[in-house]
C-alpha cells in the first residue's frame, strides 16, 4: 500500500496510485463532484492545463504538510498527495471561479447555438448551463474569422474555437503527420493548417470528435439535422485498418445514416479513435453489424428525444430484442 495515496474530495475518500491527478481521482469516485474539463482528454498525452475549467480548492495539501494550497488548482494537472483534502462543488469559491471561466470562454465564442451543428452535444453549452451566468459583461466585438475547409470532410469555424489544443494533440498523436497547429498568440491565436493544407490522413476525422465545441465539424453532416432528432445506434464492422476497431455510433434519421462518430464515454471522450473510412465512407446500414440503441446520459438533450416510438428506427423495428431495449429507453426518458 506504500504507493497508494488517500485523497478526500467533497467528503468522499479514495485511495489511488501515486501520480494520479485530482481530476482522475474524482472520476474514480464519480458523480457530481467530478470537475468539468474542457481541454483535458485522458487519451491525449500533454492535454489539460489550458482552460482552467477544472479548478478545485485544495483545503489540505497532505498529511505531512496540511497547509491549504494558496490558490485554486487545475485538477487535471495537480497530482494527489497522501491525506489531501479537496473541495469541488462544495466550495462557493470554486463555483464562482467556474462561472468566471465560463464567462471568459464565452468572451469570443459566438452565442449561435440555435444554428450551430454542435448544439445538443456541446461541452461549452453544457458547461454554461451548469456554471454560467445569465449575462455577459463584455461589450466589445468578438473575434471573427472566415470558415476554413480542412480537406473536403472537415470544416473549421474558428470563431467558436476555445483554443483547448485537443485537435492539435489528436493530429500530433493519432495521425501520422500533423499539418496543423496553433499559430500566433493571445487574441490573435488561431488553429491553422499552415496555408490551409488539407489534413489527409486516415485518422484526421477524430479532430471532430475531440473538439468540445462546434469549431471542427463534419461537413458530411453539417445542417442535415439537429442531433436530438436523430437516433444513435451502436454498431461495428471488421475494419481493414489495424489501428481502427470499427466500433462506432451510427446516427440515424429514418433509414438514413446521417453520420458516423466514435463512441463517447460519460466524460465526452471517445472510447476508441476511428478511421476516416468508417467515419465518412460507410453510411449504409448494410456496412455495419447493429448492436442496439446507444445509451445516452439522462441529462443529455439527445436522451430527451421523445420520437423513439412515434417513428421507430427501421433497423430496430425488425429486431424484437432491440425493439424491447428501445421501448425501455423511451419509457425511462418519459419519466
Ligand atoms: S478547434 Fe476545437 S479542438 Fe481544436 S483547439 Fe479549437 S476548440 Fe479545441
Ligand atoms: S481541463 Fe484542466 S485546465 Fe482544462
Amino acid at each position: 500500500m506504500a504507493d497508494k495515496m488517500k485523497v478526500t474530495i467533497d467528503g468522499h475518500s479514495i485511495e489511488v496510485e501515486a501520480g494520479t491527478t485530482i481530476l482522475n481521482a474524482a472520476r474514480m469516485i464519480g458523480g457530481d463532484l467530478v470537475p468539468p474539463a474542457m481541454c483535458y482528454y485522458s487519451k491525449l498525452k500533454g492535454s489539460g492545463g489550458k482552460c482552467r475549467t477544472c479548478l478545485v480548492k485544495v483545503s489540505k495539501g497532505s498529511e505531512k504538510d496540511p497547509r491549504p494550497m494558496p490558490k485554486l488548482m487545475a485538477s487535471c494537472q495537480t497530482q494527489v498527495m497522501d491525506g489531501m483534502e479537496v473541495e469541488s462543488k462544495t466550495s462557493p469559491e470554486v463555483i464562482e471561479a467556474r462561472k468566471g471561466v465560463v464567462e471568459m470562454l464565452l468572451i469570443n465564442h459566438p452565442l449561435d447555438c440555435p444554428v450551430c451543428d454542435q448544439a445538443g452535444e456541446c461541452d461549452l453549452q453544457n458547461l454554461s448551463f451548469d456554471h454560467g451566468a445569465a449575462n455577459t459583461r463584455y461589450e466589445f466585438d468578438r473575434r471573427k474569422f472566415d470558415r476554413i475547409d480542412i480537406g473536403d470532410k472537415i470544416q473549421l469555424h474558428m470563431n467558436r474555437c476555445i483554443l483547448c489544443y485537443r485537435c492539435v494533440y489528436t493530429a500530433d498523436q493519432i495521425t501520422d503527420n500533423r499539418v496543423h497547429g496553433i499559430i500566433n498568440r493571445g487574441e490573435k491565436a488561431e488553429i491553422s493548417t499552415y496555408i490551409q493544407n488539407a489534413i489527409e490522413n486516415d485518422f484526421s476525422g477524430n479532430v471532430i470528435d475531440v473538439c468540445p465545441v462546434g469549431a471542427l465539424t463534419d461537413k458530411t453532416f453539417r445542417f442535415k439535422n439537429r442531433v436530438w432528432f436523430t437516433k444513435p445506434v451502436d454498431a461495428h464492422r471488421d475494419c481493414d485498418n489495424p489501428k481502427c476497431k470499427g466500433k462506432v455510433v451510427l446516427w440515424y434519421k429514418g433509414e438514413d445514416v446521417l453520420r458516423v462518430t466514435g463512441r463517447k464515454d460519460k466524460y465526452g471522450e471517445v472510447e476508441d479513435f476511428i478511421c476516416n473510412t468508417c467515419r465518412f465512407d460507410k453510411k449504409q446500414t448494410s456496412d455495419w453489424t447493429i448492436e442496439g440503441p446507444r445509451q445516452i446520459e439522462d441529462t443529455s438533450v439527445i436522451s430527451s428525444n421523445h420520437y423513439e416510438m412515434a417513428h421507430p428506427l427501421p433497423v430496430v423495428e425488425k429486431n424484437p430484442a432491440l425493439m424491447e431495449a428501445n421501448k425501455k429507453m423511451f419509457t425511462k426518458n418519459r419519466k
